[in-house]
């Protein structure tokens, strides 16, 4: 049996704070009233908490508070009570060591907000790269009726006639000034032809990545992902998100409704048909981690392994989010995905429609955009799941930004014990490295760094460079920025700093990596893997105190999710306890 909504009306949590006569209802009330609310605002109707992670210092959602009050505004429209909440935001290009190292502690901290506050519905109000899955996780561990809307991507990037993507080309740039191609002047200019308006990245990086996500879970109205930010449309899905919300409260229609194991599903094989990010794969999996569903990497390897690369998007295409707009968007894709048999067509979504209902009629604008299955970029295009003896529990690999030639290859290792040896290293021309050897970069994982930074796409040596090479395999502990390209094995579990198999790779030890037959290994004897490993003495990384012990003690491994363990699954919205 599909969603059935509750009754309306009936008394809403917000009325524990506000409906009564109370010494303490007056109080909630009374000092609330002091920002020129009227009393009949107060008598039951739904509370809507617009969780905003706008700052200036996360650039990419520094237009969230003009976004917020089109949310507001629809809010009102239908009959709530928009009240716009700040949250914890960490921006991908200024939080150190790495944004990644706050997404739980952000998650938590939205789940308290929700938990501790008198709000019925949140309104997720997200972009840069891991407010999306942050404000996700911390909904959906209080299963309130929540509803994402992302602030959209940046248009297009244009440098001297060539289309730009904010990331990609500053990988590809730092590269050509590194190989004596483009000058440092040149990149500096190139700088701001970039990142010419506001928004999120505007390549499928991990932003776009997961505002598709969220749109493919059904949290986000249909249509939601592609918006520019600066597009006008961008303003009325905000408007129409705000008064969806409260008939969602209405309803009573939760994030555990939504994010079934369909949803998620769904999700994985989006994923691989925009040739999306990486980093989703910890995501998901922490967010299914929330709403109790258990999804594994095997999931997404499975779920994936058929599914064509079809959005001609950078870093594994051509074009960037203002042309995927353009074409349709990702009810285009979804659609396609329907049409191929490869999308549970009845999940529910935030609107109370299916997710079929939604996207049966998306028309397609521009087909070398998004493409047909028979001119897809890469057939096989989802997350590939790489196991064996380098990496027991699993890596990950994106077939779509690889090159085909080296999904089947050995090589010599050339191994950096950690960042800073290999920041020292790389760039010395009496590096015995050429372009057949593989990059191994360790102690980059959730525990090792701290925190799993997008190293993972580790530069390649001048030297090899400037021979004109563009690509080398390159394996690691780490993440990568969902912007990059290149044939990188990432999320190597158990990571390094946990004794994992990647701890005991040596210089000049063979490597085999076999995409298609979904295998990574190190090719030593069993007796000489367990010899290296009980022979392995690994530094004592614990912090003395403070957020960074938190984070070491209970980080889980990538191939979970990198949640913290104290943090799995879904708590409700009960109130612990009145203190008034
Ligand atoms: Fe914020 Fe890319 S750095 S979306």
């Amino acid at each position: 049996m599909g969603f059935v909504p509750k009754e309306w009306p009936r008394k809403l949590r917000s009325q524990e704070w506000y409906g009564g006569t109370s010494r303490d209802h007056i109080y909630h009330r009374g000092w609330l009233k002091n920002q020129g609310y009227p009393h009949d605002l107060f008598d039951g109707r739904p509370v809507i908490g617009i969780l905003n992670t706008w700052s200036e210092l996360t650039p990419c959602n520094g237009h969230l508070r003009e976004l917020a009050e089109k949310v507001k505004a629809g809010v009102w429209e239908a009959g709530g009570f928009p009240l716009e909440v700040p949250v914890f935001s960490a921006s991908e290009n200024t939080y150190r060591p790495t944004a990644m190292m706050y997404r739980n502690f952000a998650a938590m901290a939205v789940e308290e907000t929700i938990r501790a506050q008198p709000i019925d519905g949140a309104v997720l109000l997200v972009g840069c790269d891991k407010t999306t899955p942050s404000l996700m996780m911390g909904a959906a561990s209080t299963d309130i009726p929540s509803i994402v809307v992302t602030g959209g991507p940046m248009l297009n990037g244009w440098f001297r006639g060539e289309r730009v993507g904010a990331g990609t080309h500053l990988w590809r740039f730092s590269e050509a000034v590194k190989a004596g191609e483009m000058s440092q002047e040149d990149f500096i200019e190139a700088e701001a032809a970039v990142t010419r308006s506001t928004g999120t990245c505007n390549t499928m990086g991990t932003a776009s990545t997961m505002a598709s996500m969220a749109e493919a879970l059904g949290m986000a109205l249909s249509g939601n992902a592609a918006i520019p930010a600066v597009d006008a449309r961008r303003r009325v899905m905000a408007q129409l998100t705000g008064r969806r919300i409260v008939q969602m409260v209405k309803d009573d229609l939760k994030p555990s409704d939504v994010m079934t194991r369909q949803a998620f599903e769904n999700a994985i094989r989006v994923n691989g048909a925009i040739g999306g990010s990486t980093n989703a794969v910890v995501h998901i999996l922490a967010l299914a981690g929330r709403v109790g569903i258990d999804l594994t990497l095997d999931d997404w390897d499975r779920m994936g392994r058929d599914v064509p690369t079809i959005v001609n998007l950078q870093p594994s295409g051509e074009y960037l989010m203002e042309e995927f707009f353009y074409a349709g968007g990702l009810p285009v894709v979804l659609r396609q995905l329907g049409e191929a048999g490869m999308l549970h067509k009845d999940a529910l979504t935030v609107s109370g429609d299916t997710i079929w209902d939604e996207v049966k009629g998306a028309e397609n604008w521009n087909e070398d955009v998004i493409r047909k299955p028979d001119r897809a970029l890469t057939r096989n295009g989802g997350i590939a799941v790489l196991k064996g003896n380098l990496a027991p529990d699993g890596a990950v690999i994106k077939p779509s930004a690889a090159s085909p030639q080296l999904m089947t290859h050995t090589g010599r290792a050339v191994v950096f014990e950690d960042i800073d040896d290999y920041k020292a290293r790389i760039n010395d021309d009496a590096l015995d490295v050429d372009e057949t050897c593989v990059l191994v970069l360790k102690m980059c994982g959730p525990r090792g760094y701290p925190g799993m930074p997008e190293v993972g796409n580790m530069g390649l040596p001048p030297k090899v460079l400037q021979k004109g090479i563009k690509d080398m395999i390159r394996i690691s502990d780490a993440r990568m920025s969902g912007t990059a390209y290149g044939t990188v094995v990432l999320h190597a579990s158990p990571e390094a700093a946990r004794g994992g198999p990647l701890a005991v790779v040596r210089n000049g030890d063979m490597i085999t990596i076999d995409v298609p037959n979904r295998s990574l290994s190190l090719d030593i004897t069993e007796h000489e893997m367990q010899a290296r490993l009980s022979a392995l003495d690994l530094p004592d990384l614990t912090p003395p105190s403070g957020y960074s012990r938190l984070f070491h003690d209970h980080v889980q491994g990538a191939d979970t999710g990198a949640d913290f363990d104290f943090l799995v699954g879904s708590r409700g919205n009960e109130i612990p306890r009145d203190s008034h």
